[in-house]
């Protein structure tokens, strides 16, 4: 499809941009949808978030996608925000809806989309949610919003689990939280039926770490979920499948999340896992 005078424009804004594969798959989902859109990246300097936002909005630009270190910053130029976004803190898609601006979070969401899809089950489940960062907020927020049942937050610096627990007893009045240090034993995961690693640990750099002591025998019933994607196969989903446990990989967040910005912007839905996965497995990403 030519580019036309007809032709909406969708964006990333961060800082840097230029290692995002975003580009690849938006373009990929218009172009495989017929949809009349392109999508490219824009490095924004800390200081010029407000303009990038006046920016996006004067030219009206369908929607966009924040990244580090813009997924706050861009919070008070909106003028509107989802529920689930305003208790996770922090905004990855804005859509430019007729000129007003309205933002979203699609990470968190896009996790809880990539375990339902292996066919399993989280609503009145105990969940057990390694890390405490901004990844896990937005997840811990997701799961909450779904109906899981209990939430136990694993963390090295309590004080950021205490404060994910707060947010989440203060907003989710039906799900219980517990904090713990990220030290987990077989008595810990006795009753776990996911657990979720939302750490660093198990990411190339740190490929050869797991969050989880590989001595540890884990229950039967436990299924097991990296967000990391690479390696696809980290350590601790080998140490699962070592056990035959069912495992989530990192990679099943990262096309969802994608796609629902996608479909928020065009306000509809869509059918694209697969080819998004094979797109993404050709060109090398994962
Ligand atoms: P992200 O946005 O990707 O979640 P983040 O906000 O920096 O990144 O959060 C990283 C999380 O991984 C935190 O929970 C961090 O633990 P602390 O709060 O104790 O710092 C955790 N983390 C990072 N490196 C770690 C390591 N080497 N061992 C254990 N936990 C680690």
């Amino acid at each position: 499809m030519e580019i036309n005078g007809k032709t909406k424009l969708a964006c990333l804004i961060g800082h840097p941009v230029a290692h995002s594969f975003s580009p690849y798959i938006h373009n990929f989902l218009a172009k495989e949808q017929r949809i009349d859109l392109r999508y490219t990246c824009f490095d924004v300097e800390p200081n010029k978030v407000k303009e990038a936002l006046e920016g996006i909005r004067a030219l009206g630009i369908v929607g966009s996608n924040v990244t580090i270190p813009h997924k706050i910053e861009v919070m008070p130029y909106l003028d509107e925000i989802d529920r689930n976004a305003q208790i996770i803190g922090a905004v990855n898609t804005i859509h430019n809806k007729e000129g007003k601006l309205i933002g979203y979070n699609t990470d968190g969401l896009g996790f809880v989309k990539s375990v339902l899809a292996e066919g399993h089950v989280l609503k009145n489940k105990h969940v057990m949610v390694l890390g405490a960062g901004g990844a896990s907020r937005a997840i811990v927020v997701e799961l909450a919003a779904h109906g899981v049942r209990k939430l136990t937050i694993c963390n090295n610096t309590l004080e950021k689990a205490k404060v994910l627990e707060e947010k989440v007893t203060s907003h989710f009045q039906n799900v219980q939280v517990e904090i713990m240090p990220l030290q987990v034993n077989e008595t810990a995961l006795a009753d776990v039926d996911v657990l979720i690693n939302t750490t660093p640990l198990g990411m190339s750099s740190k490929k050869d770490l797991s969050p989880i002591d590989e001595k540890i025998v884990p229950p039967a019933h436990l299924v097991v979920c990296d967000i990391v994607y690479t390696p696809h196969d980290t350590k601790l989903l080998k140490w699962a499948m070592t056990h035959n446990l069912k495992v989530v990989h990192g990679i099943g967040m990262l096309i969802n999340q994608a796609i629902s910005s996608f479909e928020i912007w065009n306000e509809l839905e869509i059918e694209a896992y697969e080819s998004v996965y094979c797109l993404l497995k050709e060109k090398g990403i994962i």
